[in-house]
């Protein structure tokens, strides 16, 4: 049975490529983000799939327009059945070079930007006493990472934002699901000027998330390979993880 969609960071990268994945499945799609000729351009190449597509523009660090864009997507759609909350930026982040604002920034749109559409949804999806609500962490929440200290933590509040909501939000028959992907080739990660281990494209990496979707699985963290590997650097001593990242975050420009 069709469902419908909801997809935040949707004009662009894996967010994109989620809602073109879940329409060739059959479902109808509620894109959000801020450009808004790209969510025009995508919309209209959705539709051609013979399914129900809508946008809104909308900044998800701003609580109101979120509100306005949810209300929107209820009034277009009449249910939210899947919420995939996938809207993300990261930054220049080095420590001996830190900018405030920046920083929260980045707060503001990886944290505040699911917070903002759990306020909203959770409401309806009590309401209809069923749901799905995925949010895309990162594989980058496994430590803190020279460089990207912004960014890693920002991930680390969401793992741990969703794995409170999963387990409250159980009895209301609602899922959610913390997606946690390696390395993807989208723009945000042409920016990266370092060997990026295991990058995969994201027409083959929103594959595996709308799988692990829709089977319920509570977290899916991929490629296994870098998974491994993030999950071993988590086990192995400060001293010989001071000095391997410190090494590399000095020949990659990054202290
Ligand atoms: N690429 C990777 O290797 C990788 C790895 C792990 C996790 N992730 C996560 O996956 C998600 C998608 O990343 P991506 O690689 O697809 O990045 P991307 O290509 O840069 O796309 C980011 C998307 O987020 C939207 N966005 C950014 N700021 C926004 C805001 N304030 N309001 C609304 N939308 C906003 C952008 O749309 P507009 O600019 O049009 O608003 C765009 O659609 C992010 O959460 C990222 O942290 C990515």
């Amino acid at each position: 049975m069709a469902k419908n969609v909801l997809i935040s960071g949707a004009s662009q990268g894996i967010g994109a490529a989620l809602a073109l994945e879940y329409a060739n499945q059959g479902h109808n799609i509620f894109l959000i983000a801020r450009n808004e000729s790209a969510l025009q351009d995508l919309c209209s190449k959705i539709k051609e799939k013979n399914v129900e597509a809508y946008y809104s523009v909308c900044d998800v660090s701003n609580i109101n327009q979120v509100k306005n864009s949810v209300d929107l997507a209820l009034q277009s759609m009449n249910s939210i059945d899947i919420a995939i909350l996938n809207a993300g930026i990261m930054g220049s982040e080095r420590i001996s070079a830190l900018d405030a604002n920046n920083f929260k920034s980045i707060y503001d749109v990886n944290v505040f930007g699911i917070v903002n559409f759990l306020e909203c949804i959770v409401p309806i999806m009590i309401n209809q006493k069923q749901g799905t609500i995925a949010g895309i962490g990162s594989l980058a929440d496994s430590r803190g990472f020279p460089g990207s200290a912004a960014y890693s933590s920002s991930k680390v509040a969401v793992r741990n934002l969703l794995e409170s909501a999963r387990v409250e939000l159980k009895s209301y028959g609602i899922k959610v699901i913390t997606v946690r992907p390696g390395f993807i080739r989208t723009n945000m990660t042409s920016k990266n000027n370092f060997k990026m281990p295991f990058l995969m494209d994201a027409d083959k990496a929103v594959k595996g998330i709308s799988d692990a979707i829709n089977s319920g699985k509570s977290i899916y963290s991929f490629p296994m390979p870098l998974y491994l590997l993030t999950h071993l650097a988590k086990l192995i001593p400060n001293s010989i993880y001071d000095s391997i990242l410190s090494n590399w975050a000095k020949k990659n420009g990054k202290v």
